[in-house]
């Protein structure tokens, strides 16, 4: 039984959310109550789950309460649901909430938001781990990118574009803008897949809010760890997401296949990065068990921290509220056939391109190895000489140096 409180000081809110909630009851406890001092009492309690808040409220504001569950009780996932009119502590919100939902919301909306950010942490054994990948507000992103994007913000003739192509470079910020743009309450009401897309609807004014008083995108200071380089992780990524988007556009794939591919192979190893800056020291024995054993990464990421980047980075864009898809191709991309998913999708796209990289030096560590039992399953096995084509074509683009 999941526990989830809601939070609203109107009380015609909390009987909707009652109404609306009822069908979940074998599911859910639902707890309900019109103060954000009360809800830290209820949580002192007996934890939660999931807390759901609005945003203006006497007393403690929404933004306020969320900072304190953060810093209490890490593990509990933090959803705003509020008025278009509360804008300014909606941003105040934005180092604290998870994901942020329009009032007034639907009932699908409502259950799916809390379901998927539900969802992949029972892959997580840790309860570390847990806390860690809910109290990641922002990922580290390239100093020189961040310092461009700023320059370029700043600039009297800011260019949409030019932000894009900084944002779509950057592994930290493509996945920070798309929690912003798929949330209900920035988003459209179609589902937004690329950063370009982010961007262009978000606007220059919302992003300079962001970015320069907000502070949502973080610099990254100095990773020093023997064996991992960010400045490699994020040129892979590129390499990855630039491929896989290709390898569903030579099988006949979707526009819409493509693009969750594209985001998906940028983001595959996001877990890395949440584990190597949040956790050096033990990220830095899961790379030297790696190397001295030797054993895939994978292997001895999942000997120091009970799972591996894969689980990892898949929690942390599932609570930011990525697509299915998305989510699915970064959980899997090492071992596509755990997926429930048995048919062309983002997520092969991912595993081929990921595997085709690595196996062309990208990331010389890692021993790579495409799962040809799961290509063959999908009937995709004489696709392989094609796609490993356009693998050398992106490395000669210089995409994979
Ligand atoms: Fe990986
Ligand atoms: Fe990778």
């Amino acid at each position: 039984m999941k526990r989830i409180l809601f939070v609203d000081d109107d009380s015609g809110v909390l009987d909707g959310l009652r109404r609306m909630l009822r069908g979940m009851r074998h599911e859910w406890e639902t707890v309900f109550t019109c103060s954000g001092a009360e809800a830290l009492r209820l949580l002192e309690q007996s934890p939660f789950d999931v807390v759901v808040t609005d945003m203006r409220m006497p007393g403690m504001d929404g933004a306020q309460l969320l900072e304190e569950v953060m810093r209490r009780h890490a593990e509990t996932i933090r959803i705003v649901l509020s008025g278009q009119a509360d804008g300014e502590s909606v941003l105040r919100s934005i180092g604290s909430a998870h994901q942020y939902l329009s009032k007034p919301c639907d009932e699908s909306t409502v259950k799916a938001t809390i379901a998927r950010a539900l969802l992949l942490r029972q892959w997580i054994s840790e309860p570390t781990i847990k806390q860690l990948v809910a109290r990641v507000t922002s990922l580290p992103s390239l100093p020189s990118l961040y310092a461009e994007l700023v320059a370029e913000l700043r600039s009297a003739e800011s260019s949409i574009q030019r932000i894009a192509a900084i944002i779509s470079r950057d592994v930290g910020m493509t996945a920070k803008i798309l929690q912003l743009v798929n949330s209900s309450y920035f988003g459209l009401r179609q589902r937004v897949a690329t950063p370009s897309q982010a961007v262009a609807h978000l606007g220059i004014d919302v992003l300079r809010a962001l970015v320069l008083s907000v502070h949502t995108f973080a610099e990254y200071e100095g990773l020093t760890l023997a064996g991992f380089s960010i400045d490699a992780l994020f040129d892979h990524s590129l390499a990855v997401g630039a491929l896989a988007k290709q390898v569903v556009q030579k099988a006949g794939g979707t526009a819409e296949q493509a693009n969750d591919a594209l985001v998906a192979g940028m983001l595959h190893d996001v877990g890395k990065l949440v584990l190597a800056s949040n956790l050096q020291d033990r990220y830095a024995a899961a790379l030297t068990l790696a190397r001295r054993d030797p054993m895939p990464l994978v292997a001895a990421e999942n000997e120091v921290f009970g799972c591996s980047h894969a689980e990892v980075g898949a929690y942390l864009l599932a609570l930011w509220g990525l697509s299915d898809a998305v989510v699915e191709a970064v959980a899997f991309h090492h071992q596509p056939a755990r997926s429930a998913v048995q048919s062309f999708s983002a997520l092969t796209a991912v595993h081929v391109a990921n595997a085709l990289a690595r196996e062309r030096g990208a990331a010389p560590r890692e021993p790579s190895s495409i799962d040809d039992d799961y290509l063959a399953g999908l009937g995709l096995f004489d696709r392989l000489p094609g796609w490993r084509e356009l693998a050398d074509g992106i490395l000669c683009e210089g995409v994979m140096q």
